[in-house]
């Protein structure tokens, strides 16, 4: 194994400890709110006489978290089969305890513990009933427009990219359409739950998350951190035969270099996870066809904004604009600002947070300039 794949490699032991550690790390969280209670005079905690039945609530639905959180480390063995990755990288649990059984592996941090939390939330934008609503108004804009603007025929397939994929579902979309679709992501942690939930969970509702269980604030009532969604809310393998989706790993401008080669690049809340977004803008401009569409949805939220030692740069959407049809040569298609959009957002929190997101569609030309 090169030096790249032992990084590689212990990079995905780290993921994989960290949603071991899933359990662990949530029963911390109730034990200190069970210590603070308990230094409450006990007239104040005999006025909450619910706050500890609460807290037992917690750790029962925190089982219910890890009991499906094991399903997808035990699925993510063998996820890598080419690689040179093995097994062993997935630590052995102890599924009673939920300890990992070797207590060598080394401890998840805070960092990447959010990165577990984050991924149970995704489940709910990506494959829950419930998050239908948030889908419609990214997703569906974006499907619309492709099927205006490249329609199948039986001539030609049409391919289409989707890089930042997530948890795979705007891809699993287009391509249940009878698009050549591939969703490319770069993170571990969306990629393990992608694959599972794209090549593992067969038929509907399989699943019972508690996607909100890590809110500890803004509830109106208890109930709220405990609500509940079932999963997945379509059969991943409802697929038709003689599709054609992939889903593949990388850094998106490392991944793809090979100039015209798609129809179409869909991007839904990506752009802004570049330190440098004309990276994207040139990745995207390369590898299309000419005549191909980029459909963009999402705000500017730049991932690595005042990040110590990130070498990020911050630019509005219009001079990403005035970058991409001045420099790019791309022509504008369609452009509507300001759509309120919300993104892992519960619908039950007392804090909403409403993206004002852009959504373009941009056309790269036929001939160089
Ligand atoms: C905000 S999420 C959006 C996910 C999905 N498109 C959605 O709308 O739910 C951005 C995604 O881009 C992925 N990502 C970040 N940098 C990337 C890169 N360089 N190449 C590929 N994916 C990347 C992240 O891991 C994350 O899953």
């Amino acid at each position: 194994m090169d030096d790249d794949e032992e990084k590689e490699k212990e990079h995905f032991q780290r993921v994989c400890n960290s949603f071991a550690y899933y359990r662990i790390h949530t029963l911390k969280r109730v034990a200190r709110a069970h210590q603070n209670y308990s230094l409450l005079p006990s007239s104040h905690q005999k006025i909450l006489h619910d706050f500890l039945p609460h807290l037992e609530r917690i750790k029962e639905a925190a089982d219910a978290n890890y009991r499906f959180i094991l399903q997808l480390l035990v699925a993510s063995r063998g996820m890598f089969v080419n690689s040179g990755m093995t097994d062993d990288v997935v630590p052995p649990i102890d599924p009673v305890t939920g300890r990992v059984i070797d207590e060598s592996v080394p401890l998840a941090s805070g960092v990447d513990m959010d990165k577990v939390t984050t991924t149970v939330k995704q489940f709910y934008r990506d494959w829950s009933i419930e998050g239908e609503a948030e889908r419609e108004i990214c997703y569906h804009p974006i499907i619309e427009e492709l099927q205006m603007r490249l329609p199948l025929s039986s001539e030609r397939p049409v391919s289409v990219l989707v890089p930042g994929s997530g948890l795979g579902r705007l891809a699993f979309e287009i391509a249940k359409l009878g698009y050549q679709c591939q969703g490319n992501e770069w993170s571990m942690f969306m990629l393990t739950a992608s694959h599972f939930m794209l090549n593992h969970v067969k038929g509907t509702n399989v699943y019972t998350i508690h996607p909100w269980l890590h809110h500890f604030c803004n509830n109106l009532a208890n109930e709220d951190q405990l609500q509940t969604v079932r999963i997945p809310d379509v059969d991943p393998h409802s697929m038709p035969k003689g599709s054609h989706f992939s889903m593949a790993a990388g850094s998106f401008t490392e991944v793809y270099t090979e100039p015209n080669v798609w129809d179409c690049v869909a991007t839904c809340y990506f752009i802004d996870t570049a330190a440098n977004v004309l990276d994207y803008v040139e990745t995207i401009s390369n590898i299309l066809k000419p005549g191909g569409y980029w459909i963009n949805f999402g705000p500017l939220l730049y991932h690595f904004a005042d990040m110590p030692n990130e070498k990020s740069v911050e630019l509005s959407y219009e001079t990403i604009k005035r970058a991409m049809l001045t420099h790019y040569g791309f022509q504008l298609i369609k452009e509507v600002t300001n759509v309120p959009s919300t993104y892992i957002q519960s619908p039950k929190s007392m804090m909403k947070m409403t993206y004002n997101c852009v959504f373009f569609v941009v056309q790269k030309p036929f001939h160089a300039s």
